[in-house]
């Protein structure tokens, strides 16, 4: 059979389940600025892409130079095709507006232009995560865009995606039925559809937290985490293999192809902010892919999909992955 490439995908997609011609050009646009990210990364050194820069994000990191120029890539590729009232990003304080020459459409673009930053100087993977929703008529999409459009459940997503930049470069999609991976072919420049229908296993036997906080977690977690920990002999009677890349995207990648927990709670560190990562650039895309590929995701009290943003940069405890592990983490949480 000859392969799809994600512009035939998404053309079955429109003749299938009517997905909109704008929202496929979306979707296009945005794969094009991943495979350009994709290549800034892989320069490294010889690109002058390391390091950071002078400048601190909204959430007071420095931003490495990749962040800056993923960014950029995004909102560039992104400003002229008439698809977008609006966009928002981990980089930046407010919503970036369409530029005045161009026109607006219906949509509105979130992303996390390259997430675990971190790992970019040490050569490890890192990602770019998105996600789409819908402008709301009430606040008017052909104006300047306000952070209130923006501020709409997980539950409201028309389709989130993550590309991830690591041996290989793979775009990971849901439109809201299934998950399907595209593995980039650099001598075609496309992305060619390898993974169909993904499905996380309900149960699991690994999981995905970082350990060196762990005096500073909350009872449920530490009891949980506890349980993990004790192995054949414990109260789960199974042993339990532990992994943390420290990018999201790749531990969640992982866990999306093996089955797994994820784990970044909340805790006394910050005792103000409701966890490490963001709900609208990180949690809920992922969520929603995870819960398309079969599994869960909650803030250990309620489905992060089902939370009302109130702001645009806003953090949240995340507990996503095998539905088994997630709801006994849940479970333990509402005891
Ligand atoms: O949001 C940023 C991020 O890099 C995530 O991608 C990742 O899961 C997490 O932070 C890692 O945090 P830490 O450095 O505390 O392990």
């Amino acid at each position: 059979m000859s392969r799809v490439t994600l512009s035939r995908y998404l053309i079955e997609q429109t003749r299938s389940h009517n997905t909109p011609a704008d929202l496929r050009f979306l979707i296009e646009v945005v794969a094009r600025a991943c495979k350009a990210i994709s290549h800034q990364v892989s320069k490294g050194a010889l690109g002058g892409v390391l390091g950071s820069t002078d400048n601190e994000n909204v959430q007071g990191e420095v931003q490495k130079k990749l962040d800056v120029l993923s960014n950029e890539i995004l909102l560039e590729a992104n400003e002229w095709g008439g698809h977008l009232a609006g966009m928002a990003s981990e980089e930046m304080d407010n919503a970036h507006q369409i530029p005045g020459q161009y026109p607006k459409g219906a949509y509105l673009l979130v992303f996390d232009p390259l997430d675990g930053s971190s790992n970019i100087d040490v050569n490890v993977s890192v990602g770019t995560i998105f996600s789409v929703l819908r402008c709301p008529d009430l606040n008017g999409c052909s104006g300047d865009i306000g952070e209130e459009a923006f501020l709409q459940p997980g539950t409201q997503q028309v389709a989130a995606g993550y590309a991830i930049y690591g041996p290989q470069t793979m775009l990971m999609l849901t439109l809201g039925n299934g998950v399907k991976g595209f593995t980039l072919d650099r001598e075609l420049g496309s992305f060619v559809l390898t993974h169909d229908d993904i499905r996380i296993p309900q149960s699991t036997a690994e999981f995905a937290i970082n350990m060196s906080n762990q005096r500073h977690w909350e009872a449920p977690v530490k009891r949980y985490v506890e349980e993990l920990l004790a192995g054949q002999e414990g109260p789960l009677g199974k042993n339990y293999n532990m992994r943390w890349v420290a990018a999201m995207v790749a531990d969640v990648h992982r866990i999306l192809t093996r089955g797994g927990v994820f784990m970044y709670p909340r805790d006394s560190r910050e005792p103000d902010k409701p966890g490490k990562l963001r709900l609208m650039y990180e949690a809920n895309p992922m969520s929603f892919i995870i819960e398309q590929a079969g599994g869960a995701s909650t803030n250990g009290y309620q489905r992060i999909l089902d939370i009302q943003p109130t702001s645009l940069h806003q953090r949240v405890a995340v507990f996503l992955g095998s539905r088994e592990e997630v709801e006994r983490v849940t479970a333990y949480h509402q005891a």
